[in-house]
């Protein structure tokens, strides 16, 4: 059984559902002015959504809530608050996921507020509906599981601290090396995914630098 189901998501399929995304906002009629992607996992859907959409205003607003892979933090906040005038403008937030919906719900109420767009929307690539809190005013894919998107912008990241709470949630407790190979077993396991070969060696040579394993060729020490 997966303790955690992952997507491994390709940069082939993020074009794919930005554009899709695209296509259903043009076709809503709604004409955004400026977009705003929600910092970090908006970044990329935005941009592509402002080449699909022919628009050159592009900001950001930080609005974490999930700061660890698949682990949600206590609260969303907005990270670095500052203003802009949007007056008289129609705003789209762009965000890769509307899981919970805390960071969009959060997003929206600081944008409303403080910069005050004559009009704002909100669009995301997934829509997790049976957990989400609000429903975005476009979306590309509605999830009906809840699934962890491995996003290509977060594969190291996430990948690192997958095989991180492996380690501490259950070998460490049994056992004080493994091997390369009988990890990325684990990893199955766990994910029901292979990690990507090069991201793997990646992950592990980070793991070593922050002192939570040591490398000697395929056997992996426990610190
Ligand atoms: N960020 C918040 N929820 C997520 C999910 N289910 N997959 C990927 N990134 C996320």
């Amino acid at each position: 059984m997966v303790k955690v189901p992952v997507k491994l998501v390709t940069w082939d399929e993020i074009v794919e559902w930005t554009r899709q995304l695209a296509k259903i906002i043009k076709e809503s009629g709604y004409k955004p002015d400026v977009v705003i992607a929600i910092a970090r996992g908006g970044y990329v859907p935005a941009r592509l959504i402002c080449d699909f959409l022919g628009i050159e205003n592009l900001l950001s607003i930080q609005s974490q809530h999930w700061t660890e892979a698949a682990k949600k933090a206590e609260k969303a906040i907005i990270k670095f608050q500052y203003k802009v005038n949007l007056e008289g403008m129609k705003a789209l937030i762009v965000d890769d996921i509307v899981d919970t919906g805390e960071s969009v719900i959060l997003a929206k109420k600081y944008i409303e507020e403080n910069w005050k767009p004559k009009e704002l929307r909100i669009a995301a690539m997934q829509w997790i509906s049976s957990v989400a809190k609000i429903k975005p005013d476009y979306y590309a894919i509605e999830v009906k599981e809840w699934v962890w998107f491995q996003y290509p912008w977060t594969r190291l990241e996430d990948i690192t601290q997958f095989i991180k709470r492996i380690i501490n949630e259950e070998l460490r407790e049994k056992t004080t090396k493994t091997t390369k190979e009988q990890l990325k077993q684990k990893f199955r396991e766990w994910y029901g995914i292979d990690p990507p070969q090069d991201y793997y060696e990646d992950a592990l040579k980070l793991l070593e630098e922050q002192g939570v394993i040591e490398l000697q060729g395929d056997q992996i020490l426990l610190k």
